[in-house]
């Protein structure tokens, strides 16, 4: 097993980490262009969006399993035809369920359902899932410490204890989530209940037809259409960002779609790149319904014309189609934002040709040449919606989807949490702290009692002038938002309440975007049903960044 100072070195020494396992090419060698042309692929050409998006159907990728009791979950390198060329390596899951095979199944079950998958580890790297969103106890989660080496599986069981909502399972080893991920680790986690039943019976909604989820995941290709994933120094620091923006793998999709509601359940599965979303038809905004965040429905719905995400959030959206006419086209598309302060405008992408690039050229930010041609915070189109059937639809989108229950915080501990930055990371150059930690694996920096609430007031405090924003995830629990302060005007301007609530923030959460200078309160209940002390993990979900010892584990003792 590769440990994390064979890691450390690997990246220290600023080599191709690609090469571990066999799977990403060697890129920007000045191959000259055999099948991967990338003006076909440009987001920013609406013109490019012409593939059909793949969409979990009933095998194949994505397909959709309902109720299984068990799975085998093989980790293994695959081929997919992602760019419509040459087929693209991957790493998947997949598993084989009534002669069909599936590769990142979407998995559907019902809350109370058991599920008993055993993951079976096929690549050349250790590898463990967690079940992203699902509060189970530690064994069940995927901490890195039960990571299965090369040839060794890892079985896992446990009741499904979540409420309905969108939730989702990806690799979690110790410094090789990112690549992992990016190298096409990551499916659907769907749990159902009764209430959310009722709401897709009274929509007429049907999961992989008019209720379909969606991962956008941004990556770069060589011209052989393989991966690529080879961070820099600054990229380590900062994330690793695709300028080919994919949606269920699928680069410029289109949907064709009916004149009816539609429900699309967006996760955000990039590494590092936010987006702030929007449909947009005939130059002007069309406005949605936020229905569902990270943790299910919410209490009432939102009417919104754009809304942020992060790495690992998700949000549950209704799009209302009833009133448009034949032929007309919405685009999904990502609006401009400025993404950090005022290093990454710099530092990263070559668009800006920053003053630190030039400056710093030589050094640690030596390959922005080699860098994403799409910048965090670039406008780009995303999903083209084609309406081509007239049907007949009346369905009222509900105002009060669920009933969520307010975390009782009077007799709550609070502790705070603040994200820095600092030139010794965990690999002893640039990276990024939680209360002054960067990852250790055998230490238990923070303790809770079980069946305790507490108010975690986290602060994004970056270093000095520099700062981003952080996608902050907790394992074991979910959690509500109470507050946003020091909000930029980017987001502070949508707030729905006097304690600066996003409407994203108004459900149950496991991850939340923190940005420069802003303070989030979040509440937690550490109740649970498991006999001993638990160990989970809290961290940024900016991959890079995670791997970067970005974490912290935390006991419920
Ligand atoms: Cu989706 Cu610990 O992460
Ligand atoms: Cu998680
Ligand atoms: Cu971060």
């Amino acid at each position: 097993m590769l440990n994390r100072r064979d890691f450390a070195k690997i990246i220290g020494a600023g080599a191709i980490i690609g090469g571990i396992g066999g799977l990403y090419a060697i890129s920007n060698m000045g191959f000259p262009r055999i099948t991967y042309d990338y003006s076909v692929f440009d987001p920013k050409n609406p013109a490019n969006f012409s593939r059909p998006l793949r969409i979990p159907k009933s095998s194949g990728v994505f397909g959709v399993i309902n109720s299984p009791s068990n799975l085998e979950m093989n980790v293994v390198t695959d081929s997919v035809d992602v760019l419509g060329a040459a087929p693209t390596n991957i790493w998947g899951y997949k598993t084989d369920v009534g002669g069909e095979t599936y590769i990142n199944p979407t998995i559907r079950l019902k809350k109370g359902e058991n599920f008993s998958p055993n993951l079976v580890n096929k690549i050349q790297q250790e590898t463990i899932i967690h079940w992203h969103g699902l509060h189970l106890d530690w064994k069940n989660d995927g901490h890195p410490v039960y990571a299965a080496d090369s040839g060794k599986n890892y079985e896992y069981n446990f009741k499904v204890p979540n409420r309905a909502g969108t939730y989702w399972y990806h690799p979690h080893p110790m410094g090789l989530t990112a690549q992992q991920v990016y190298g096409g680790l990551a499916g659907f986690f769907i749990v159902d209940d009764d209430e959310e039943e009722s709401l897709s019976r009274s929509l007429n909604l049907e999961l992989g037809t008019t209720d379909i989820p969606i991962v956008l995941q941004d990556r770069r290709f060589n011209q052989e259409s393989q991966l690529v994933y080879n961070p820099n120094h600054m990229e380590q620091f900062m994330g690793f960002l695709g300028d080919t923006i994919l949606a269920n793998l699928t680069p410029n999709p289109y949907l064709d779609v009916d004149t009816r509601v539609y429900r699309f359940r967006i996760l955000n599965g990039s590494n590092a790149r936010i987006y702030r979303l929007a449909f947009v038809k005939d130059n002007k905004k069309f406005p949605f319904q936020l229905i569902g965040t990270d943790g299910g429905l919410l209490e009432r719905s939102f009417k919104m014309s754009e809304v942020f995400v992060g790495p690992g959030e998700r949000i549950d959206i209704l799009v209302d189609l009833t009133e448009v006419s034949l032929g007309d086209t919405i685009f999904l598309k990502n609006l401009g934002f400025v993404s950090t302060g005022m290093m990454g405008n710099m530092g990263r992408g070559m668009n800006g040709g920053g003053m630190m690039g030039g400056m710093m050229g030589g050094g640690m930010m030596g390959d922005v040449a080699n860098g994403s041609s799409l910048d965090d915070g670039e406008e780009f189109f995303v999903l083209k919606l084609v309406v081509k059937n007239k049907v007949g639809y009346d369905a009222q989108i509900p105002e009060e989807p669920s009933k969520i229950e307010r975390l009782d915080i009077s007799n709550a501990k609070s502790r705070r949490i603040t994200l820095s930055g600092s030139m010794m990371g965990g690999m002893g150059m640039m990276g990024w702290l939680i209360n002054g930690y960067s990852y250790d694996l055998y230490s238990y920096p923070i303790q809770v009692n079980r069946d305790s609430s507490e108010v975690w007031e986290i602060s994004n405090v970056g270093m000095g002038h520099m700062g981003m924003p952080h996608p902050m995830h907790i394992h074991g629990f979910s959690f509500q938002v109470l507050g946003r302060l020091g909000s930029p005007t980017q987001i502070g301007r949508y707030a729905i309440d006097d304690n600066g609530r996003l409407a994203t923030d108004s459900g149950w959460k496991d991850t939340v975007l923190v940005w420069p200078g802003e303070k989030v309160a979040i509440a937690l209940d550490f109740s649970h049903k498991y006999p001993d002390e638990q160990i989970y993990l809290f961290h940024c979900h900016n991959l890079e960044h995670h791997d970067g010892g970005m974490m912290i584990n935390y006991k419920v003792i």
